[in-house]
């Protein structure tokens, strides 16, 4: 049966240059712990051990995620995805590399793509000089724009803008505005993130003046007036897409696919068959998270932190959690297929849920329209 489930990889890369006072990911700044033939090395490893427990299933797609992948070096990417070749089969399949302005030149973007990466997430943020000064980024509204040219020029015909709104005194107006700039470049994909204050991070301790709740509503909706108006589509809660060009990787995420996580802090999820039950059985595995201590672990054969088996309901409601977040919601057949559950168990868990938030028919679980503004709504009642 887990032969269905798509499965992927996803690739960590923990450093950035500078770390951004808003982001808790698991990023580190360049220091002495930075050192990419050793990381490298600890990669292949942990990719062999995780291929071990693959049964032979192809890949579906790989997404280099950070921290700044495009820190790396083209050669040593190029490695990793030789050698998953080597290990899985796959042709031609959705290779994203996610890069920030500032951090690539020309030669590295054209070597990205001879290694094989056939996507690019350009981390722009916002083209406004002053949002990326409030938001500590490194780069500047000259690099911003530059990187997507950049990026063009090296034959690059599959790429995603990571925007945010909702930022130290943005006007309506300069968020619409950000939206009109990535929309002018007519690339596939743009994700639109609302700045969220997270703990653990300086802005939770130095939280800078946000706009009222009001005023992102309105934000938010005449951003998203406009990418429609641009034929991006909206298929996730933060995602936008022209027709066909989903984000391959994070649709399999949110419809419960399985995937590998190799690399400091990376998570992974994998289904097998228990044998005598013939049940299906879903773990979650992941990675010693500090950079220097993962190297250190994996060289001795040790990469994975810690791991755990999804109880019944647990995997009901994972399920939901990432599902409900695709505007189409799943198919039932897949929700059968990823889950190994039935569709009595998918009924009994949303059996208090408005039928005005969320629509459970024949083929397929979705939310209504309002549904899908109010999801928060629906995942409380879920708990
Ligand atoms: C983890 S970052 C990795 C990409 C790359 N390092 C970058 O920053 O451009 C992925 C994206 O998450 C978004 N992000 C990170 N922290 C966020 C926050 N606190 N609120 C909203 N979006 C956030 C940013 O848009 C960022 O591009
Ligand atoms: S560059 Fe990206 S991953 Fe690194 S600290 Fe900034 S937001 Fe986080």
């Amino acid at each position: 049966m887990q032969n269905f489930i798509p499965l992927s990889l996803y690739v960590h890369i923990p450093w950035c240059v500078r770390k951004c006072p808003y982001c808790d990911f698991n990023s580190h700044e360049k220091d002495s712990s930075f050192d990419e033939k050793r990381y490298l090395e600890a990669l292949l490893s942990d990719l062999e051990s995780e291929h071990v427990l693959c049964q032979q299933r192809p890949l579906s797609s790989i997404f280099f995620g950070g921290g700044t992948p495009s820190l790396f070096s083209a050669d040593a990417i190029h490695t990793i995805i030789d050698h998953a070749r080597q290990l899985f089969r796959f042709d031609d399949i959705e290779i994203t590399l996610e890069a920030n302005p500032g951090t690539f030149e020309q030669d590295k973007f054209n070597a990205f793509r001879q290694a094989g990466v056939n996507r690019l997430s350009i981390g722009i943020q916002s083209f406004k000089q002053q949002h990326l000064e409030s938001l500590g980024r490194r780069h500047d509204s000259k690099q911003a724009l530059s990187a997507i040219d950049t990026a063009t020029s090296a034959g690059f015909d599959n790429i995603n803008l990571d925007l945010m709104f909702g930022l130290p005194q943005q006007t309506i107006e300069q968020a619409v505005d950000d939206i009109r700039t990535a929309c002018a470049f007519e690339v596939n994909h743009i994700s639109h993130y609302q700045l969220t204050i997270e703990e653990n991070t300086y802005f939770h301790k130095h939280t800078p003046v946000l706009p009222e709740s009001d005023l992102l509503w309105e934000m938010q909706t005449q951003c998203q007036d406009l990418l429609l108006e641009n034929q991006y589509q909206q298929y996730e809660i933060s995602a936008y897409a022209k027709k066909g060009r989903q984000c391959q990787h994070n649709v399999n995420y949110w419809l419960f696919g399985d995937y590998i996580g190799i690399g400091a802090g990376a998570h992974g999820k994998l289904s097998s068959i228990n044998d005598q039950e013939q049940a299906l059985v879903v773990q979650r595995r992941w990675k010693h998270r500090q950079p220097r201590q993962y190297i250190e672990k994996t060289s001795s054969g040790e990469s994975l932190s810690g791991a755990s088996t999804l109880k019944q309901q647990d995997i009901v409601f994972e399920f939901l959690l990432n599902a409900l977040r695709l505007k189409a919601g799943s198919d039932l057949d897949i929700f059968k297929q990823h889950t190994g559950l039935t569709l009595d168990q998918l009924q009994h868990a949303v059996k208090d849920i408005d039928p005005a938030l969320l629509i459970l028919d024949s083929n397929r679980i979705t939310t209504t329209d309002r549904g899908f503004l109010f999801l928060n709504e629906i995942l409380e009642k879920l708990v």
